[in-house]
């Protein structure tokens, strides 16, 4: 078997399409759904994220704006700076970019976020949320990964999907969210034994570790749904994921290539978000 190829960047298309429409909606009620980003320190992948987020805002029709800071920072600064986003009513989504150096608490920044603002779904309002099936901020990635599978019209009811990865930006919420859509949930992670025993069972895998390459075709059911969170730039330049692809596409029904798989749909997602929380601040 060879797998269909899911084209993320042409689904995110589409999703930013709709967001485009909705953003004129909002541009001619006077109201411009607005974004700020703050970045760290000078991580380099976090640069990328950042740039590539500003550049689809800003061709959208929306407010965004970098605000940069070394990473001598402090926290109290950085809840300072917050706190002034949380009173301006231009700005609709607040982003903090992870990872934050080290003498940060991550948990206390993320808590100062305005929950009505918190468009990575990351407050642990937006979590309770998520997890009651209560409407809030559904973070990015999970949220970008059901869209793909629903653009795939891979169906996720009664289908039993496994996770590998237990991260909080990606692993426990995207558990939940299949979950609230009626598949059957196992959550795999590094201290699982005999990984592929588990892999082995899933209609849709998840693999979201960090871990360039680490499943190969031999843990993948013949026919399931992978979708690869990973991104790794190899030696050689080129990017790759935590799926082996070559040996994952003669097993797979589906797959996600990376580049271009779950990348794009996480800024789409970010977008979507972004214009949700513009259109709920007008009707509030
Ligand atoms: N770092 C890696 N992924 C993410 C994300 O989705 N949101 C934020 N804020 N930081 C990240």
């Amino acid at each position: 078997m060879t797998a269909t190829i899911i084209d993320g960047k042409a689904i995110a298309e589409q999703v930013i399409l709709k967001v485009k429409d909705r953003v004129s909606v909002l541009n001619e009620q006077g109201i411009l759904p607005g974004l700020t980003v703050i970045l760290v320190g000078d991580d380099p992948a976090s640069q990328t994220y950042v740039g590539s987020k500003e550049r689809t805002s800003t061709r959208l029709g929306m407010k965004s704006d970098v605000i940069s800071r070394p990473s001598s920072l402090t926290e109290d600064e950085l809840l300072a700076l917050i706190d002034d986003l949380n009173q301006d009513h231009s700005v609709h989504g607040i982003l903090v970019q992870l990872p934050l150096p080290k003498h940060m608490d991550e948990h206390k920044i993320l808590q100062a976020i305005d929950p009505r603002k918190d468009v990575d779904g990351f407050h642990p309002l937006n979590v309770g949320k998520l997890l009651l099936g209560q409407q809030g901020f559904i973070p990015c990635t999970p949220f970008g990964i059901i869209q793909l599978l629903d653009y795939s019209a891979i169906e996720i009811e009664g289908k039993h999907a496994v996770i590998v990865g237990r991260s909080n930006i990606v692993g426990k919420p995207m558990g939940q969210l299949l979950l609230n859509r009626h598949a059957t949930v196992t959550y795999t992670h590094s201290r699982t034994p005999d990984l592929a025993e588990f892999t082995k069972q899933a209609d849709i895998l998840i693999v979201a570790t960090g871990q360039p390459s680490m499943i190969t075709g031999e843990h993948i059911k013949p026919g399931a749904a992978v979708i690869d969170v990973g991104i790794h730039r190899n030696s050689d330049g080129r990017l790759s994921g935590d799926v082996d692809f070559a040996s994952a596409k003669e097993v797979a029904g589906a797959l996600t290539p990376v580049p271009g798989g779950v990348g794009p749909m996480t800024i789409a997602m970010l977008m979507e978000n972004t214009c949700l929380s513009a259109e709920r601040a007008l009707r509030t």
